[in-house]
């Protein structure tokens, strides 16, 4: 016999179940369960209710209840269910693109064809130069973590020189710093750690790619840009070698009339340091807006590599030595094409990007 506080719950159940079958969005669904099987619902008020019944009465009514209660939430969870897939499939519906709509007759003919764009081009340019000096190419992740961007490049937790290279960091919810590479260097770390790991040391190669640094952008900078990076591993290496490879490289790239110069710099990564300069081109060296009044554009840096790297990696400096260089694929394309201002590059304007087809 059903105990007395329970008299109607199957007309309760009903009530319940025909309601949740009612909801027609998650939202409702979300504002009513707590009165369909919260603390204030029906169920929990006839679950207090139990208190006044004796032991065995009280057992078979929980027993009961519990078995509507059972009911009710699987009618909810699958109410849900059936709720999100509905919303899903109206928010897909709203998002589809009918190219249908697309009248033929409004598009202009003929069609303009687009073109890579200039960034793309130069790194193309850039790497046929260092190709054809005996360097191979590789590249590396855009997302590293901060022992490859800081750390094993000689940059402790705290170190003042991370401040030159401040930037976005990316929170995955996990215990390491993983952060939006600030220059191509740490792509340097991943090529000596498969080379120690594969024993296919000497390494001559450049790596491409793009960097991402908290920079205002102005005449010669960009907060999303690129950079190559070169690195050379080998024996018997010393600061003429990369000299050499500096000179000429601005030979082959800028041609005659731009000079190349090492001015010495500072870099955690390599000793000695140098930043890479070469002839402003929109001024030829006089002076303009563009370079600051100094005749020279900052490239990039470079420098023999610290063993402090070579340690950092597991490769014996006693044996080996190095040099690694870097510098900006931007600058270089403003450089190569007299540029004066490097945010063109990314104004999407398309009356200066035609200039490059
Ligand atoms: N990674 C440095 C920067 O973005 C540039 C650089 C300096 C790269 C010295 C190097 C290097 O490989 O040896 O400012």
């Amino acid at each position: 016999m059903t105990p007395a506080p329970l008299d109607d719950l199957a007309t309760q159940r009903a009530t319940i179940l025909a309601a949740i079958a009612a909801l027609t969005s998650l939202d409702e669904l979300r504002d009513a369960e707590p009165s369909l099987v919260g603390r204030r619902s029906v169920l929990a008020t006839l679950q207090r209710s139990l208190g006044s019944l004796d032991p065995g009465e009280r057992r078979d009514a929980g027993a009961l209840l519990q078995e509507a209660r059972r009911d009710i939430e699987v009618a909810l969870q699958s109410r849900r269910e059936e709720l999100r897939a509905g919303e899903r499939s109206l928010r897909l519906e709203a998002d589809r693109l009918d190219l249908g709509d697309v009248v033929v007759s409004d598009v202009r003919w003929p069609m303009a064809a687009g073109h890579p764009g200039l960034v793309a081009t130069t790194q193309r340019s850039l790497e046929d130069v260092f190709v054809a000096m005996g360097f191979t190419v590789a590249e590396g992740p855009e997302v590293e973590s901060d022992w490859y961007n800081f750390e094993a490049l000689n940059m402790p937790p705290a170190h003042p020189a991370r401040g030159l290279w401040d930037t976005f960091y990316v929170d995955l919810g996990e215990p390491e710093t993983v952060v939006l590479r600030t220059h191509t260097s740490p792509t340097q770390i991943h090529l000596m750690e498969e080379a120690v790991a594969h024993d296919s040391l000497p390494i001559h190669s450049v790596m491409p790619g793009r960097c991402y640094r908290r920079d205002t952008p102005d005449a010669r900078h960009l907060a999303t840009f690129h950079q190559v990076e070169g690195l050379v591993v080998d024996r018997g290496i010393t600061f003429a070698d990369l000299a050499g490879v500096i000179e000429t490289f601005t030979r082959a790239y800028f041609g005659v009339g731009i000079e190349a110069r090492l001015r010495p710099g500072y870099f955690p990564f390599t000793e000695p340091s140098a930043e890479f300069e070469v002839t402003c081109t929109i001024c030829r060296g006089g002076g303009c807006r563009t370079c600051s009044q100094t005749g020279w554009i900052e490239l990039g840096g470079c420098g023999v590599m610290d063993p402090a790297v070579f340690e950092a990696v597991g490769i014996d400096s006693e044996v080996w030595s190095g040099f690694a260089f870097g510098f900006g694929i931007d600058r270089c394309a403003q450089m190569h094409h007299r540029i004066a201002d490097m945010r063109a590059l990314i104004e999407n304007d398309t009356r200066f990007l035609r200039q490059f087809s």
